[in-house]
């Protein structure tokens, strides 16, 4: 018997690479030659492979499509000026991964696949890492139910799959957000922490009529009171309120990489950061006495995208102007110089391919 985890290649004949435009990315709409596939059925996971980029073919009744058994993640990775490509702090996509499969009654995968493939299949789809300012190559690793049975029960298949595209900016303009006090997004109890498909689902709705009303996004609140500001769906939320680098930390939040890189790197520069509840009327009391000077989303797909405008009960409280906020700058520069390899790792955050 061979390694149960050795991953087979087949290369593209037809690359498209030629046909990228790498000067005019935008997120998600371009991706690489090659995709790496693995299936688990009875009990193990088999069949691990990097192929070229194709449909998949599946039941009407895969039970992912009727029940959601769905998670996934979201990687970024760079390329240095000498053309090593590093990935981002995957060791925390993989952690998260597998919480989310734990909590969705999935199997977790093993460091063999989603690292050491992740690694082989960014190496063989490298000439897509963009070289570009602001650019990298967006790595979605997911993982769905494949059992064709209609009975609800955890699914005793599944498909695991990742693939990669090279992304320009998610939000390329400052936000205007809308504290969200009618919908909810997640419980105490439920599955907000982790990153599963139907988080997603559930916020394109109130998303849409907050649209409507001229806002880009919004920023959940509790469910039980709406009283408590969580996170903005497809980001987490950063506030520097006095001193203080603070960030809601309920239960129901997205553990978000990004966030966490940046509480921490605040830290090594000696700036209070505190992961706490912090209420909506906390938040609007900072903007109105001038003490809350900087907000930020922050995401592997948002990086750091500051906050200029924030709604809430037909009222808009404006923050200061992007262009002034020294932490967000300082912090969103000394990141991309890590990831670009620009200066030391200090951190071991760079995973080289
Ligand atoms: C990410 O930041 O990687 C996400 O998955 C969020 C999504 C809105 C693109």
């Amino acid at each position: 018997m061979g390694n149960p985890y050795n991953i087979a290649v087949e290369l593209t004949q037809n690359s498209h690479l030629g046909q990228v435009d790498f000067n005019n990315l935008k997120f998600g709409q371009i991706l690489s030659d090659h995709m790496l596939v693995a299936d688990y059925d009875d009990g193990e996971w088999k069949d691990i492979k990097i192929v070229p980029y194709a449909n998949i073919s599946i039941s009407p009744a895969t039970s992912a499509l009727h029940y959601g058994q769905a998670i996934f993640e979201g990687i970024k990775a760079y390329k240095f000026s000498d053309g090593q490509v590093s990935i981002f702090r995957p060791d925390k996509n993989f952690e998260r991964f597998n919480r989310s499969a734990a909590r969705l009654e999935m199997p977790t995968l093993p460091k063999e696949i989603f690292i050491d493939g992740l690694k082989k299949l960014i190496a063989i789809d490298q000439a897509f890492v963009p070289s570009n300012a602001g650019a990298s190559l967006y790595i979605r690793p997911f993982m769905f139910a494949t059992e064709a049975a209609l009975g609800v029960h955890p699914s005793k298949s599944y498909k695991f799959i990742i693939i990669t595209g090279p992304v320009g900016a998610y939000y390329n303009k400052p936000l205007r957000v809308k504290v969200e006090t009618h919908f909810t997004r997640a419980a105490a109890g439920g599955v907000g922490f982790s990153k599963n498909a139907g988080n997603y689902a559930l916020a394109l709705h109130p998303t849409r009529l907050a649209q409507e009303e001229g806002f880009d996004q919004l920023i959940w609140t509790d469910a039980k009171e709406h009283k408590f500001i969580e996170e903005a769906g497809t980001a987490n939320l950063v506030f520097m309120l006095g001193d203080t680098l603070i960030t809601p930390g309920s239960e129901t939040v997205l553990q978000g990489v990004t966030r966490h890189s940046i509480m921490d790197i605040a830290k090594s520069w000696g700036i209070k950061t505190e992961t706490r509840d912090v209420s909506v009327e906390e938040l609007i009391r900072g903007i109105e006495d001038g003490s809350v000077t900087e907000a930020f989303a922050a995401g592997t797909a948002a990086t750091l995208t500051p906050i200029s405008e924030i709604g809430f009960e037909g009222k808009i409280y404006k923050l200061s102007d992007p262009e002034t906020r020294p932490f967000s700058k300082k912090v969103v520069n000394y990141l991309n110089d890590l990831r670009y390899g620009k200066i030391e790792d200090a951190f071991g955050w760079n995973f080289l391919v």
